[in-house]
């Protein structure tokens, strides 16, 4: 079926560059097996390894999670630390096959609000992965992306301020440079899971003209049967950019 699906892309055509994903419904996950939500997240990693898995087979060459936003440092302790060890648990079992798949894990978002050990399991799969060629993996972490943009304009300012950059220099591209992730194409497809109509400020910038899929798949059900359904449907719209297409 999966393997159906794959080849059905390769005929098609090109795949998107670059997916992003909010992994939405890992608590409703739970809920409805009557569990506690950390139970969600716990069967979410599985989700995770299945997308990166599915991003790399379709060539797809950055893949962006949205694991954990600025905003859920507002959810209560005991789930926020549930979630922190789950994320260290994912690095000392992922890191591995990560590096052999050619996988370039790297991190987004206000990782300095993070404790010492999850921030130093992060770095450890970052420098162990680095050089990976197959795909870039950004995990947004601590990310949030007004958080993000302002960040930006206060390294220009600062570079202003210095004298070595002048206001009127400061263009798209430029600040584009200064978000977290300078190099990346923008997201061609956001993929969210769990059927939220919503961004919850998640690449403000970069997702200006992406074309976006919402699933009603709960992210711990969202296997790689799904990852490719998304990207056949990606393959089949028609991208505008504002501009009328010849006929
Ligand atoms: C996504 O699942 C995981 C994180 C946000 C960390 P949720 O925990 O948001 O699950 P729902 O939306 O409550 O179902
Ligand atoms: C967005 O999901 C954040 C992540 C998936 C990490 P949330 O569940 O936190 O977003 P809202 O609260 O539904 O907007
Ligand atoms: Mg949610």
């Amino acid at each position: 079926m999966a393997s159906d699906l794959l080849q059905q892309l390769r005929l098609n055509g090109p795949v998107p560059r670059h997916v992003a994903v909010i992994m939405d419904g890992n608590g409703r996950w739970a809920r409805e097996r009557g569990r506690p939500r950390e139970f969600g997240h716990r069967a979410g990693m599985r989700a995770v390894r299945e997308a990166v898995e599915a991003a790399g087979d379709a060539g797809v060459e950055v893949l962006t999670l949205f694991a954990f936003s600025q905003e859920n440092w507002h959810r209560p302790q005991g789930e926020v630390a549930a979630l922190m060890t789950l994320l260290e648990l994912y690095v000392r079992k992922e890191r591995r096959e990560l590096k052999e798949k050619g996988v370039e894990v790297h991190a987004v978002g206000q990782l300095h609000l993070l404790g010492p050990r999850t921030r130093a399991a992060i770095q450890s799969i970052v420098e162990h992965t680095r050089g990976g060629t197959k795909l870039k993996l950004n995990l947004a972490i601590s990310y949030g992306s007004r958080a993000e943009i302002v960040h930006a304009a206060r390294r220009l300012a600062e570079r202003v301020r210095e004298g070595t950059l002048m206001p009127g220099e400061i263009d798209e591209e430029l600040f584009a440079e200064h978000l977290y992730t300078p190099g990346d194409p923008d997201p061609d497809l956001l993929i969210r899971t769990s059927g939220e109509m919503r961004i919850s400020n998640f690449m403000l910038w970069q997702l200006a003209y992406t074309e976006l899929h919402v699933s009603p798949v709960l992210w711990p059900d969202f296997t790689r049967e799904h990852f490719f359904a998304a990207l056949l449907e990606y393959q089949q719209r028609e991208r505008r950019f504002g501009r009328v297409l010849a006929t």
